[in-house]
């Protein structure tokens, strides 16, 4: 599974990236607004930290404008992912941006079959919004499960599950056991992935036993 990270802290991106476990970064207009940086010039220095795809989303409504913002988008860097809503217009603009070899990922999805419609689209990127779906009492994980089912259905539809919207730790479990290609995780999210209080105590417990041996070990 590959992990992207769900911000528009340049900071806190810096801090994962540098785990070397990072494969990529998603960002919507609400991340932006919280940054307080300049939409552009965000999204520069997020794709000079990371490889893998960096997710700017339109903020057109419309078929040509967000053709022109997507084509905009794209320049700033090769791994720019135009992000596009689950709309008509969003479908054709994925369809379009995508023929132009643009990465797409189309965001808002809450249904399957609006992923089949966004994989036919071409979009290279899926964006079930599983956090959102259980605050309104629906299955966030069976979307994704039904997703991942159809997909499979037809050698044709190449899109990648991005599993987004995720909260806590068991939903990067669930998406990974359920099959999503990337999980996009808020940072605190993927900082939690690694806490176990039987790794710090186990951890403690040895350091402490090998104190009282009074050795270290090697380094050449
Ligand atoms: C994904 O690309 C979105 O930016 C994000 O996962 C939305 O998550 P939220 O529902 O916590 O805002």
């Amino acid at each position: 599974m590959k992990f992207f990270i769900d911000s528009a802290d340049v900071g806190e991106i810096k801090t994962w990236a540098a785990t070397g476990l990072i494969d990529g970064v998603t960002t919507n207009p609400s991340l932006i607004a919280k940054s307080g940086r300049k939409f552009t010039d965000a999204i520069a220095e997020i794709c000079d930290l990371v490889d893998g795809p960096v997710s700017a989303e339109v903020t057109a409504t419309d078929v040509e404008g967000m053709i022109a913002e997507g084509r905009a988008l794209a320049k700033i860097a090769e791994n720019v992912a135009v992000k596009v809503p689950l709309t008509w217009a969003g479908l054709r603009a994925c369809k379009t941006l995508t023929e132009e070899d643009t990465m797409v990922n189309v965001t808002l999805c809450f249904s399957a079959n609006q992923a089949l419609l966004a994989a036919k689209a071409g979009a290279t990127f899926i964006s079930p919004f599983i956090g959102r779906l259980d605050d309104v009492g629906e299955d966030g994980m069976a979307l994704i499960r039904d997703i991942r089912a159809i997909y499979d259905n037809y050698m044709g539809l190449e899109t990648e599950i991005l599993a987004a919207s995720i909260r806590h730790p068991m939903h990067v479990t669930e998406a990974a056991k359920a099959g999503a290609d990337v999980a996009t995780l808020p940072p605190n999210v993927f900082k939690q992935l690694i806490e176990h209080p039987l790794t710090e105590k186990g951890l403690a417990a040895f350091l402490a036993d090998w104190a009282k041996t009074g050795q270290t070990v090697p380094r050449k």
